[in-house]
């Protein structure tokens, strides 16, 4: 199944764009409950729905008939197409450019241009920031410290400076061998009367790097009053602000993110992450788009918008409320104090300054807003308010949670509550509620690798489940604790970033296949506090496992020794059965 023949890049955009809940929305309906989405199996008959859908994973499997794969073998199976065929249907659905589309040559040609730019793009933030670090740009440095950034936060970021001469860049990356329509095409450069020069000048660079590490871009700041203040690199092929965010690059090397931390601003996302807050990004001077927050909720079950205090601020939070509902994310909305963007209040307050603030929920924030829309001294003002309320109390599911909200809009408005329920349309609610009882029966599929011990096995199974729930910090784990050759290949997938989806398209072998979603679609169980123990005790079984294969493979070779030889061996079994009981403790 795996893609030889679509560029790796490419395809990982169109996983990012193809998400699995839509991509299967479409066959079948699916209704959400917890972190995932249930809905009847579209593979083998039946009346109760034992077919889940995971989007933090990307992937889907039935408990039923233990089908299980990614969004692009779910389009496979529904419209019986081979790899190739689905993927060329998702990218139509996902609006992308197929890169054969245009017949092999040219495609080639194509793919090797995006190729060059992003190249292109890599050489001149490297040149931008070189140019920081020069004494001519002194100024440049001088205003990235006078804003509060250290050297290790510009180093983390990658911040630049535009060279003193108005084509400084071009000339420089003319001398790499970029000819003029490669720096004109990848926004470096621009043409005008014959000239060529440099899009950026007398301004502080912010490059915009994707999850995969690729500069797509350049934001300047103008060092004073100029206008714009922030200049952007336009679209190009490749890239489009609509799709990215500023920081995924970071954002991607974050494991476990409780929640994402949405921002307007470079200076917030940089700010914040020098204060220490972890999982901040920034859209690029647009509204937040369906495509950005598809991507976001791949980072974090929750998001933060955080957007500044000023009315157009509060505008763009309600539109992005709405955007993240539209795609099941569970939003809140973190508000600065006295209409300061976070930037301004990290700068004024200190970063501990961040642990006073609590976030509130999308319906207390939209609730807020409409209270200030209305006039509530007026009997008219409270009823359009109640009204306005009530349309967003229909979708608050959790009974505990709504009565919160009738009781404070029964205090508002002097409505009863059964007048307020029934404004809400809370009865035809909770009859709806029923009929999505789900009673699946859980089958898990429990097999092992051969020759594996189950403890082994379970370790390492528990431990690829907290790695594909992204909950432990890179480096607490690594391929090589893992003592099966298939649990490491898979737990090295995993660190590498890849989501399970991904990691199914390229498992040839459909039994294979089976057994990996099997594996990986579970949950761990794991609860906040017991993750690090959790993770804990399956490294130490591993190591004890280790350890009692080393013994193993020493005691057959003693029945071949004599002498020095088998007393040294036996020294060393000695040693490592001291070592596997310290092992098999906790600390
Ligand atoms: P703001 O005007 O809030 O800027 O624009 P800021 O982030 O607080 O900038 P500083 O602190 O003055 O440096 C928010 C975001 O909107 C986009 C940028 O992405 C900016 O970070 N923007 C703003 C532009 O693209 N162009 C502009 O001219 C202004
Ligand atoms: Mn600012």
């Amino acid at each position: 199944m795996k893609a030889l023949r679509f560029p790796q890049a490419w395809l990982d955009e169109l996983r990012e764009r193809s998400d699995i809940v839509q991509v299967v929305s479409r066959y079948v309906h699916l209704t959400q409950k917890g972190g995932r989405y249930w809905g009847l199996c579209p593979f083998h008959g039946e009346k109760t729905a034992s077919f889940s859908v995971n989007p933090q994973r990307q992937m889907y499997y039935c408990f039923g008939c233990h089908a299980g794969g990614s969004a692009i073998s779910f389009v496979m199976e529904m419209e019986h197409l081979d790899f190739k065929d689905a993927v060329k249907l998702l990218a139509e659905q996902a609006h992308m450019a197929l890169p054969e589309m245009t017949g092999e040559r040219e495609d080639a040609a194509g793919r090797s241009e995006k190729e060059r730019l992003l190249e292109a793009n890599k050489q001149c933030a490297r040149f931008f920031h070189s140019q920081l670090w020069k004494q001519e740009n002194a100024h440049v440095l001088a205003y990235l410290y006078e804003r509060g950034l250290d050297d290790s936060i510009i180093r983390v970021f990658g911040l630049g400076s535009t060279p003193p001469r108005s084509d400084g860049a071009t000339l420089a990356m003319r001398e790499l061998g970029f000819t003029d329509e490669e720096l004109v095409q990848a926004g470096i450069s621009v043409r005008r009367d014959g000239r060529v020069y440099d899009m950026f000048r007398q301004r502080a660079i912010f490059p915009i790097i994707d999850a995969h590490g690729r500069v797509l871009g350049f934001g300047g700041r103008a060092l004073g009053d100029a206008k714009p203040k922030y200049l952007n690199t336009g679209d190009t092929p490749v890239f489009n602000k609509r799709l990215g965010v500023f920081a995924a690059n970071l954002l991607r090397k974050q494991r476990g993110l409780k929640r994402v931390i949405l921002v307007e601003g470079y200076m917030d996302v940089i700010a914040l992450t020098q204060a220490g807050v972890p999982g901040v990004c920034a859209t690029l001077g647009t509204a937040l788009t369906i495509e950005q927050a598809r991507m976001l909720k791949r980072y974090a079950p929750e998001i933060w918008v955080s957007y500044d205090g000023d009315a157009a601020g509060q505008r763009a939070i309600l539109r992005a409320l709405d955007i993240f509902d539209e795609e099941g994310v569970k939003a809140r909305v973190l508000d600065f104090p006295g209409g300061m963007d976070p930037d301004e209040y990290i700068r004024a307050y200190g970063a501990q300054a961040m642990d006073t603030l609590t976030p509130m929920d999308a319906t207390s924030y939209r609730m807020k807003q409409e209270a200030q829309a209305h006039d509530l001294s007026t009997q008219e003002g409270r009823t359009a308010y109640a009204i306005a309320c009530a349309r967003y109390l229909a979708k608050v599911k959790e009974p505990v949670e709504l009565d919160n909200y009738v009781n404070q809009l029964m205090i508002s408005t002097g409505f009863t509550r059964d007048v307020l329920l029934a404004q809400i349309g809370r009865t035809e609610l909770i009859s709806r509620e029923q009929r999505a009882t789900y009673r699946y029966a859980a089958r898990p599929l429990e097999e092992k690798a051969d020759g594996v011990d189950t403890e082994t096995d379970a370790a390492e199974r528990q431990l690829l489940l907290l790695l594909a729930e992204r909950r432990i910090e890179p480096g607490t784990v690594t391929a090589q604790d893992f003592i099966t050759p298939r649990h490491r290949a898979l737990a090295e997938k995993l660190i590498a970033g890849m989501t399970p989806g991904a990691i199914l398209d390229e498992i040839e072998d459909e039994q294979e296949r089976a057994r990996t979603a099997a594996l990986l679609q579970k949950d761990s169980g794991a609860g906040e506090d017991e993750l690090l123990r959790m993770a804990g005790d399956c490294l130490r079984i591993l190591h004890k496992k280790r350890i009692e294969a080393q013994i193993a493979s020493l005691q057959e070779a003693l029945a071949q020794q004599k002498g020095e030889d088998r007393r040294r061996t036996l020294l060393k079994i000695q040693e490592l059965t001291k070592e596997r009981q310290t092992a098999g403790r906790k600390e």
